[in-house]
C-alpha cells in the first residue's frame, strides 16, 4: 500500500465533525464494565452489546470508524453479518486494537509497559485480511512521586514506534496512543510537562523507526488536572495548555489527533474538545476516539432492560456522537 492510501485512510479518520468509537474493550476491562451495570460477561452479551453499538442507525454521520477487540473483529449480528461487513455498509471504517495490555516495568515500580510486539507482523497481516485498515496500540504513563522515569517513558514510545511501523509495512494506519493517566492528585502543570515528555519521545521514536507521519494518526490524552487534585482546571485551562502541549511536540504533517476520554465525564470530555476547536484553526484536525464517553449513557440503558431499552440505547449513542461531532467543528453547546 502507497503512503497515499495510508494517507486517504487517516484523514477519512478524522474528517470534518467526524471522530471515533472505541469499543476494543479486552475482555477484562469488557467484564469491569458489565459489573459496574449489572451484566453478566458473557461471550453472548459482549457480542449483543456490540451488535446494538455497531447498528445504531444514522452512526455514520458523526463516526468515521470503530476500533474492535480481537474477539469483536471475529464476530458477526444475530442474522450472520460479519461486524466488518455491518460497518462496511454503514460507512464506518474498521480498526482493531493491537496491543496485549500492560505489564509491571521490571526495575521501575509503580511503572508499567505495553506488550504485544511478537508475532505481530502475522497478527497485523490476518487483521488486514479480515478488513481493518488501521490499529490501535496504547501505552500507558501513570503520574506519580518521582514517576514516570525517563525510562519507562523511552521504553513505552520505542514500543509504540516499533509497532507504527509494522502497521504500514501492512497496509494499517496506525493510532498511536501514549495514555497519559488522570489518576493522582497532581495539578495540571505537572500534566503538562508529562505529556510534553512523552509526545517529544514519541515523536523522535517515530522518526527513528522511519515510520511516515503523514500515514499516522495520534491519540491523545488531554492535558488535564489530576482526578484527586482539589484545584481543577477550567475548561479554558485544559483546552489551552492541551493545545500549547500539542504545538510545541506534535509536527504539522501529521493527518490529525483524537482524544481519549480516559475517565472524564461525558460532558467534559465534549465540552473540551469542542473548547479547543473554538480556539482553532489548529495545524491538524481535532477530533475524539472516546469509549466510555462514548458509551457509559448506552450501557446503562441497555442494562436496565435489555430488549425494552434497545432502541434507546442506540439514541444514546447516536446523541453522543451528534455531540461529539459538533465538538469536533468547534460547534457544541450544551443544549445541542
Ligand atoms: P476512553 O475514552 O474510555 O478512555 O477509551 C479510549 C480508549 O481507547 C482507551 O484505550
Amino acid at each position: 500500500m502507497s503512503i497515499e492510501q495510508l494517507q486517504d485512510i487517516a484523514r477519512a479518520m478524522v474528517a470534518p465533525g467526524k471522530g471515533i468509537i472505541a469499543i476494543d474493550e479486552s475482555n477484562a476491562t469488557c467484564k469491569k464494565r458489565f459489573d459496574a451495570v449489572g451484566v453478566e460477561c458473557t461471550e453472548e452479551n459482549r457480542r449483543a452489546y456490540r451488535e446494538l453499538l455497531l447498528s445504531t442507525p444514522g452512526l455514520s454521520e458523526h463516526i468515521s470508524g470503530a476500533i474492535l477487540y480481537d474477539e469483536t473483529i471475529r464476530q458477526s449480528r444475530k442474522d450472520g453479518t460479519p461486524f466488518v461487513k455491518l460497518m462496511e455498509q454503514q460507512g464506518i471504517i474498521p480498526g482493531i486494537k493491537v496491543d496485549k495490555g500492560t505489564v509491571p516495568l521490571a526495575g521501575f515500580p509503580g511503572e508499567v509497559v505495553t506488550e504485544g510486539l511478537d508475532g505481530l507482523r502475522q497478527r497485523l497481516e490476518e487483521y488486514a485480511r479480515i478488513g481493518a485498515k488501521f490499529a490501535k496500540w496504547r501505552a500507558v504513563i501513570h503520574i506519580g512521586e518521582d514517576i514516570p522515569s525517563g525510562t519507562c517513558i523511552e521504553a513505552n514510545c520505542h514500543a509504540l514506534a516499533r509497532y507504527a511501523a509494522l502497521c504500514q509495512e501492512q497496509g494499517l494506519v496506525p493510532m498511536v496512543e501514549p495514555e497519559v493517566l488522570m489518576d493522582g492528585d497532581h495539578d495540571i502543570e505537572v500534566c503538562y510537562d508529562v505529556t510534553e515528555a512523552t509526545l517529544r519521545s514519541l515523536f523522535g521514536a517515530l522518526y527513528e523507526q522511519n515510520v511516515m507521519i503523514e500515514g499516522t494518526i495520534l491519540k491523545a490524552s488531554m492535558v488535564i488536572s489530576g482526578k484527586d487534585c482539589p484545584q481543577q482546571a477550567t475548561v479554558e485551562e485544559v483546552a489551552e495548555m492541551t493545545l500549547r502541549c500539542l504545538k510545541a511536540t506534535v509536527p504539522a504533517l501529521l493527518p490529525g489527533i483524537v482524544f481519549l476520554s480516559g475517565g472524564q465525564s461525558d460532558e467534559a470530555a465534549t465540552a473540551h474538545l469542542d473548547a479547543m476547536n473554538r480556539m482553532g484553526p489548529h495545524p491538524w484536525p481535532l477530533s475524539f476516539s472516546y469509549g466510555r464517553a462514548m458509551q457509559q449513557a448506552a450501557l446503562k440503558l441497555w442494562a436496565q432492560d435489555m430488549t425494552g431499552n434497545y432502541a434507546a440505547a442506540q439514541r444514546a449513542v447516536a446523541q453522543r456522537a451528534r455531540e461529539n461531532g459538533l465538538a469536533a467543528l468547534g460547534k457544541w453547546s450544551k443544549a445541542a
